[in-house]
């Protein structure tokens, strides 16, 4: 193992927790649902149909050694009719149990905080896999701010401005741009180097419109893998390719766009035997679950009646949808949120393939401000198809002008947000506008990035001559007709 540049492997596999590993999960496609063995030496990210795989978990209730009470427990990511409410209160006490303490770091302990991670406290949901294989920060636990008309509480005003905008009564912005690295990738991104770590990967790369590159490049360099990561060589915004390079990727920049990035990155993964972490492997996906746990249990359990969040490679639709149907059927939630998908309307093949009932794929040559979601082709469209279906969801687009102007209202709330981050604000808006999210209904948007990924784009910038001279006199004229005394 190691010696034939094409093994996935270094020769450090940890094979006893891979082979346990393997008797609860297997990958199943998501298109002709043929199954694959969970784990293999030489990973697999598609079936032989080309689809892209699913991670389809027995889910087991810890602790609960009596054989008839954990069948009780037991439940298939996939199977249907098998809601389990009786066992949500357990599910939930447990939670809430592991939320409840505070991390601390003994000195001179080596230890896995695994309950202070907003990813690995789901962890009999997301990966189930001995403690100590775990490569975490912590991330997760993310704000989720209260800002709609009625919801937003006192010293707020400001916020509420958003639930302005929207026409919304109850709306909670979740900030995943307060992870790590700035974006929701990293919850992703734990699981899938995770992963790598089991597997004994001898590196990691993914393409990227930015932020899962940056992700990556700071969890491999905590384990201390060699990370690649390929890039449109334009339009990625400046903070997210800084972060790449600082954390000591080997960054390549590809004269083309991300979907031509995709195409190679999968290829050079299997030529060299890299492994693989875009979302099309299925394990990230399983990672970013955790924004719909975590979220739900910041509303006690209580499900909201939408989800909104940008979408640009469908990886967290496909990812939040699971997420909510697997809360459902154990019992965790009452009912499924519907979830409403929103892109930019130069980046919109999945509004399209929406808008003609999903009878046939498009795709597009993708062009946006919105850097993060400039993507024509996008890899999880199966599976994000089947969440918007089964969630009775929808899919919208905006326009740039759309995005620029809801993302102002973001930042000047002082909450702040990248610019695809704001696609969900422009998005709840015009879908409350036609009606199809009444003003009443409780909603959840994403911001999936940080306002400093990018700051660039949609903010004003200071311009040469601005300066003042350092005097009370120039200060006071500076000030003038700024502030009302
Ligand atoms: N928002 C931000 C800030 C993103 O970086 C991305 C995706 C999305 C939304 C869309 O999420 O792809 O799961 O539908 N960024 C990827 C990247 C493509 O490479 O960082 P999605």
């Amino acid at each position: 193992m190691g010696e034939n540049p094409t093994d996935l492997q270094s020769g450090r596999s940890n094979s006893s927790a891979l082979k346990q590993l393997a008797t609860v999960i297997a990958l199943r496609c998501v298109e002709c649902a043929s199954l694959y063995p969970g784990v293999s030496e030489h990973p697999r990210y598609r079936c032989d149909c080309g689809g892209v795989l699913d991670v389809d978990a027995k889910i087991h209730y810890p602790l609960q050694q009596e054989p008839a009470l954990q069948a009780g427990f037991e439940t298939l990511a996939t199977s249907e009719s098998d809601v389990k409410p009786f066992a949500g209160a357990h599910w939930r006490q447990l939670f809430e149990e592991r939320a409840s303490h505070s991390p601390t770091w003994p000195v001179n302990v080596v230890t896995q905080l695994p309950d202070s991670s907003g990813v690995w406290r789901y962890r009999e949901l997301i990966l189930p896999i001995p403690e100590q294989y775990i490569v975490s920060r912590p991330e997760g636990n993310t704000c989720l701010y209260p800002v709609g008309r009625e919801n937003c509480g006192n010293h707020r005003a400001g916020h509420r401005q958003i639930g302005h905008y929207a026409g919304l009564d109850y709306l909670f912005l979740k900030h995943e741009g307060e992870n790590p690295t700035g974006s929701f990738k990293d919850r992703g991104m734990t699981v899938g180097v995770t992963m790598a770590n089991l597997l004994g990967a001898r590196a990691v790369a993914c393409a990227s419109t930015g932020n899962t590159s940056a992700s990556l490049a700071s969890y491999a360099a905590q384990l201390g893998l060699p990370g690649i990561v390929f890039l449109p060589s334009t339009h990625v915004a400046a903070g997210k390719l800084a972060q790449s390079l600082a954390y000591g990727a080997t960054t390549v920049q590809i004269e083309g766009d991300f979907d031509d990035a995709m195409r190679l990155v999968e290829q050079v993964c299997n030529e060299l035997g890299i492994y693989l972490l875009n979302s099309l492997n299925p394990f990230r996906i399983e990672g970013q679950k955790a924004i719909g746990f975590e979220l739900l249990q910041q509303l006690a359990w209580e499900a909201p009646d939408w989800l909104v969040l940008p979408a640009g490679n469908l990886g967290n639709t496909s990812a939040i949808g699971k997420a909510f149907r697997q809360a459902h059927r154990l019992g965790l939630i009452a009912h499924v949120p519907r979830i409403a998908a929103v892109q930019a309307s130069g980046a919109n093949p999945f509004f399209r393939s929406f808008m003609n009932g999903f009878v046939s794929r498009e795709y597009v040559q993708a062009q946006t401000i919105a850097t993060a979601i400039k993507i024509g082709d996008p890899v999880s469209y199966s599976r994000a198809r089947q969440v918007i279906e089964e969630s009775n969801g929808v899919v919208e687009e905006v326009s740039d002008e759309e995005i620029l102007a809801a993302k102002a209202v973001i930042d000047r709330s002082g909450i702040g947000c990248e610019p695809a981050s704001a696609a969900t604000l422009a998005g709840a808006r015009k879908l409350v506008e036609r009606g199809i999210i009444k003003r009443e209904e409780r909603v959840v948007g994403i911001l999936t990035g940080n306002l400093l990924k990018d700051s660039q784009t949609g903010i004003p910038q200071p311009k040469q001559g601005d300066a003042i001279t350092a005097s009370i006199e120039a200060v006071r004229r500076a000030l003038a007709n700024k502030i009302s005394f």
